[in-house]
């Protein structure tokens, strides 16, 4: 493909362009400042690319989604978690003896140190286990400081979030913490960890445990969305794995990324706690002196269906059903939805339903709290940030990651004693 051309202040500068293995196009500007002295800017990063990547193709105007090449709605349907964490890290779909051995690992790996469940009592019962999650996990780099074993560190990390994320939930209800169990699969595990109390003998429930697996495997890596921009850019400086991911967590949290579905459930039960009606909040969506967002619908990549979306809304009645779970904001969700996808505001804007519009349903059905569902992405989204994290760790080219500025603050000024000043 021919050079792109840029043409400032009348002169004329060849920009190269790249090309990626799905056809799309960059232009690559990075030798642009050197050459006029300009920069460009992109608000929001919505039309920037920060990296090359060879882990996750996404094309939002046609819904499709791929990691590796292999097409969500495949993965969704015969995949474990577990061989997707290690295809999104390692680049191929796991034989059999890497699969096994890596799950061995994974097993073995999942115990935190004693020192660690010490942390636990010193937060509130009442805080967010998302605050827990990223302060444990920036810990881990404290007990394990060898950034060299960068493949064991991986281990560790996707094991132990594993079983902190459990621990916070048990803290949050006041009960004892439960170990993890070597016979069970890393779905199952967590389950284990999470609803097991020491009075009875926990079932482990066989709906639970796929749609966990699902829900998992639709989270786990969404290019360079939020958190895992701030896990690269973080990572960028040579902050080791732990370090990087806790930011990571910290940038998920928030209610426009993975905090949405916490918000989607809040508004669903605020709409029927106010008697269901879903037309009145779909007006004050569209009322721009309104700050009422409809949660859960819209994406800065998606112009089109979100591919996880559409799956998770046929498990959701799956789950439900097969639980046998009556949920009425389940009802309240599918009507919103039909009434956006009808609604000019909604269709002009290309406004679909995201990730994060039906997998709280099917959490809650789980009996897992709402102020859980942040840390349920965060664990799907774990081998993503890792595989990212990695593919620039690996990358001996890249460079710190330091975006520039256009300075719109006051020129410069003299210095005013405080004695005269206005
Ligand atoms: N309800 C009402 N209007 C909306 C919504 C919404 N959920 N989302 C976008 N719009 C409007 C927005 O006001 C703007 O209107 P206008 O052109 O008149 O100014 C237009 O649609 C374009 O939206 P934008 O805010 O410029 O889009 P963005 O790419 O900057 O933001 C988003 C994307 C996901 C943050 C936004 O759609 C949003 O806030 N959605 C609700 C929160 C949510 O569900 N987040 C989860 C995203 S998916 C999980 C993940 O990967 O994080």
């Amino acid at each position: 493909m021919e050079n792109a051309k840029l043409i400032l202040n009348g002169k004329e500068y060849e920009l190269p362009v790249v090309v990626g293995s799905e056809d799309e196009v960059g232009v690559d500007i990075s030798t642009f400042r050197a050459k006029s002295g300009a920069i460009t800017l992109d608000d929001g990063y919505g039309n920037t690319g920060s990296c090359k990547s060879a882990i996750t193709f996404i094309d939002g105007e046609k819904g499709i989604l791929r990691y590796r090449g292999y097409p969500i709605e495949e993965l969704a349907e015969n995949a474990s978690f577990v061989e997707v964490c290690y295809l999104l890290i390692y680049g191929k779909l796991p034989n059999q003896a890497e699969l096994a051995a890596f799950d061995h690992q994974l097993t073995r790996h999942s115990l935190i140190h004693e020192d660690m469940k010490k942390f636990f009592e010193g937060f509130p019962s009442s805080a967010h286990p998302m605050a827990i999650l990223s302060a444990m996990i920036a810990s881990l780099s404290a007990y394990y400081p060898d950034e060299n074993n960068v493949d064991l560190n991986i281990i560790r990390l996707l094991s132990k979030a594993r079983t902190i994320a459990a621990f916070s939930y048990k803290k949050s209800v006041g009960q004892p913490f439960v170990y993890p169990l070597n016979d069970l699969g890393y779905c199952e595990n967590f389950l284990h960890m999470l609803f097991a109390v020491p009075a009875e003998p926990y079932k482990i429930s066989p709906t639970l445990t796929k749609a966990l697996n699902l829900l998992l495997i639709l989270h786990a890596d969404h290019e360079q969305n939020c958190s895992t921009s701030t896990v690269r850019m973080v990572g960028s400086s040579q902050a080791n794995l732990f370090a990087s991911i806790s930011a990571g967590v910290c940038a998920l949290w928030g209610p426009l990324h993975g905090g949405a579905n916490q918000e989607v459930i809040e508004m669903l039960e605020h709409i029927r706690a106010d008697g269901g009606d879903y037309k009145k909040y779909m007006e004050m969506a569209k009322d721009k002196s309104s700050s009422f967002k409809l949660m859960g619908f819209g994406h800065r990549v998606y112009k089109n269906f979100d591919p996880r979306a559409k799956i998770l809304k046929k498990a959701a009645d799956a789950v439900l059903a097969e639980l046998g779970v009556a949920d009425p904001t389940l009802a309240i969700a599918k009507n919103l939805e039909d009434v956006a996808l009808n609604d000019p505001y909604f269709v002009d804007r290309k406004l679909y339903p995201n990730v994060d519009f039906y997998s709280g349903i099917i959490y809650r059905a789980m009996n897992i709290p709402t102020d859980m569902f942040t840390v349920m992405f965060a664990l799907g989204r774990l081998p993503g940030w890792i595989a990212q994290w990695k593919e620039m760790h690996d990358d001996k080219s890249a460079r710190i990651n330091r975006p520039r500025q256009i300075y719109i603050g006051a020129p410069k000024r003299e210095w005013v004693p405080v004695n005269k000043r206005a």
